[in-house]
């Protein structure tokens, strides 16, 4: 295998209402780090994992995910992005193409993976998954007044993994002024080419209730 992947999974969720970090909510009886973990390690080209756990957690990550793949954690930072600068500098030397995932997108399929990991092998800097935007997408005021309507044909939603070569994920993060929402934006702002490859609804990022029931319907149906 010649990709690792990042998880960074040190958010509190507070859009999922009060309880345990985000990413040690259950889905099926299992943390959603756990299926995250499970799915991204199914994949053939990944050597290794790296997951960015809560400061006070690290420990009883360990011990979760030992049954489940072979994984490095280290404590995550105040921002998704300092988690991730966090599991970039655990990366074992080998492996030349690093994908990011949330944790929260626990039935992302290995498939997605794969094909993310595959786009970077042919020769991109930095690829991310989209969808296209089936809503119409408004522009709004902080008082609620419509500014304009965005031409929905060109928008996407980006969802993880997200996938770079090594040296320009390093590069990006080292860079790095402003915390970003995600990694291909980093890489973005150093004027380099994001690609996009199809996504999969099934890497919806569990985030809210809803989220969470529908999560649990679709494990229940077995997610590619
Ligand atoms: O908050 P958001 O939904 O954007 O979080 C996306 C991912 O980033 C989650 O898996 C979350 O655990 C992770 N995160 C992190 N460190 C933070 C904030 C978020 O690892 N300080």
């Amino acid at each position: 295998g010649d990709v690792a992947v990042l998880v960074p999974a040190a958010g509190a969720g507070v859009r999922l209402g009060p309880g345990a970090p985000k990413a040690l909510r259950l889905l099926g009886g299992e943390p959603l780090l756990v299926h995250a973990v499970r799915r991204v390690a199914a994949a053939p080209s990944v050597a290794a994992v790296v997951v960015a756990a809560p400061a006070a957690e690290v420990e009883s990550v360990r011990a979760l995910l030992a049954d489940v793949a072979p994984v490095v954690v280290v404590p995550g930072g105040d921002t998704r992005q300092e988690s991730v600068a966090a599991a970039l500098r655990a990366v074992p030397a080998g492996p030349q193409i690093i994908l990011v995932h949330d944790a929260a997108r626990a039935l992302a399929p290995p498939a997605l993976v794969e094909s993310v990991a595959a786009a970077v092998r042919a020769g991109a800097d930095a690829v991310i998954p989209v969808l296209p935007v089936v809503d119409t997408v408004k522009e709004v005021s902080a008082d609620g007044v419509v500014l304009g309507t965005v031409e929905r044909s060109a928008l996407r939603a980006v969802q993880t993994p997200q996938g770079f070569r090594r040296d320009v994920l390093a590069a990006a993060h080292a860079a790095a002024v402003d915390a970003l929402t995600d990694d291909a934006g980093l890489v973005e702002k150093q004027g380099g080419v994001v690609t996009c490859v199809p996504g999969s609804e099934y890497a919806l990022k569990i985030t809210r209730p809803f989220d969470l029931a529908l999560a649990e319907h679709l494990l229940a149906t077995a997610p590619p």
